[in-house]
Parts: C-alpha cells; sequence; structure tokens
C-alpha cells in the first residue's frame, strides 16, 4: 500500500488548459499567425517558457526575438492567463478531485501537489483546495521539468516518503515518465491510449479505487 499521494495539478485536479489555450491564442493572434486546439495539447504539462518555445515555432517566428523579448511575450501570457485563473472557483474542480482528496485525508495518507505550474498556489486558493495538501512543489521551485523526476522526489523528500511508497496522478506522459524514474506508481489520468507510460490508467479521479492503493 502506498502513503503518499502526488498529483500534478493541471489536467488532473482542474481544467485551465482552456485558460493557457485562450491565452496564448490572444498572443498568437497579436503576432498574426493561428493557433488552434489542437496546437494546444503540444503545451499540455510543458513549462511556460518552452510552451513559448513551441507557440513560435507553429507560427514560424522562433528566431524573431532576443531572450528579453521572449521573457515579455510570455509576461504578457501569463498577466492574460492569470486574469482568467483569479475568477475560478470550486465548481471548475475535476470530477472526483474533492472526494478523492477527502477520503485520502481521512484515511491518514501524506498529499503533496507536484505541478509545474507558477501558478499553482493562486488556483489552489482560488478552487479552495490548498488545505488538503500537506507539501506543495511547484514551478517556483523546481528547476528541471518533468519528465525530470525531480519535482516529485522533493514532493517525497518534504514529507520523508520513501520514493517508492508513493503513488502519482498524472495526465502527461512526461509527467508519467517523472513518476516512473522516481520509480512511484504512474497512474494516468485520460485516455489509456494516450498514455502509454503509465502502471494503470482511469478515465478520472471519480474510478479510482482507494483500497487498492491507500
Ligand atoms: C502545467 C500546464 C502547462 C503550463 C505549465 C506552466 O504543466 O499543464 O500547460 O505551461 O504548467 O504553467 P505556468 O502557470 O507557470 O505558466
Ligand atoms: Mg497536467
Amino acid at each position: 500500500k502506498y502513503q503518499c499521494a502526488l498529483f500534478d495539478l493541471d489536467g488532473v485536479l482542474v481544467d485551465t488548459a482552456k485558460y493557457h489555450y485562450l491565452a496564448w491564442k490572444e498572443l498568437a493572434d497579436q503576432l498574426g499567425f493561428d493557433f488552434t486546439l489542437q496546437h494546444n495539447e503540444r503545451l499540455k504539462g510543458v513549462s511556460r517558457m518552452a510552451s513559448l518555445d513551441i507557440l513560435l515555432e507553429i507560427g514560424q517566428m522562433q528566431d524573431r526575438f532576443t531572450e528579453a523579448e521572449k521573457e515579455k511575450l510570455a509576461s504578457e501570457k501569463n498577466d492574460r492567463y492569470v486574469a482568467y485563473i483569479h475568477k475560478m472557483d470550486a465548481s471548475e474542480l475535476l470530477d472526483g478531485a474533492l472526494e478523492l482528496l477527502h477520503e485520502l485525508r481521512q484515511r491518514g495518507i501524506q498529499i503533496a501537489l507536484g505541478s509545474a505550474s507558477k501558478n499553482a498556489p493562486l488556483i489552489l486558493d482560488r478552487t479552495g483546495i490548498s488545505s488538503y495538501f500537506d507539501a506543495i512543489v511547484d514551478g517556483n521551485s523546481v528547476s528541471k521539468a518533468k519528465p525530470d523526476p525531480e519535482v516529485f522526489k522533493l514532493g517525497a523528500d518534504k514529507l520523508n516518503v520513501p520514493y517508492r511508497a508513493c503513488a502519482v496522478f498524472e495526465d502527461s506522459q512526461a509527467g508519467l515518465e517523472a513518476a516512473k524514474a522516481a520509480e512511484m506508481l504512474a497512474i494516468g489520468i485520460g485516455e489509456a491510449g494516450n498514455l502509454t507510460q503509465a502502471d494503470i490508467v482511469y478515465r478520472n479521479l471519480k474510478e479510482i479505487e482507494v483500497d487498492k492503493y491507500f
């Protein structure tokens, strides 16, 4: 049985991809090219600056900006994104998220966040789930992006739990790979066909068999 649950945030607990999409699309519009929902799939789980690089590549503008200009573009995008997430509330938690957090808490399981987002604390606050987390590791505290296992290892270290005693909930391939690299159980949330790195895949958090793992 596992002593600790590590959660990715975007796409597992909340659906923020739509807001990332709107904010990136506004930037693409401003730069004069099309950015589709399909393009947006490539940005899931990817850090802010790496996402900008992919966006500029889609617009065939990758060589047009200096590092300082890119920082400015990313920060403009983030301002727009933050304006969207400021309006979020608990109704935007994904199916089963609140129930699972509650159930784990009841069982005395330690809970940590392992997210690439620098906005993670704001999102946890707006959706009212901050108090469920015994440790938070986010884009402000990691230097190596998933699939590097740093984000999950740091979470387990903060809780003083061995890596092998941790189960990770993730919706991205890179995140599942990170969990495996840390020798943790990798639970995929989404479509089994897309999540080949997972030890097991569930469509959403509502379907998790809590007794089986905790
Ligand atoms: C998560 C999301 C990505 C996002 C990244 C950084 O991994 O899935 O789409 O780019 O966090 O988010 P941030 O809020 O720091 O820009
Ligand atoms: Mg995710």
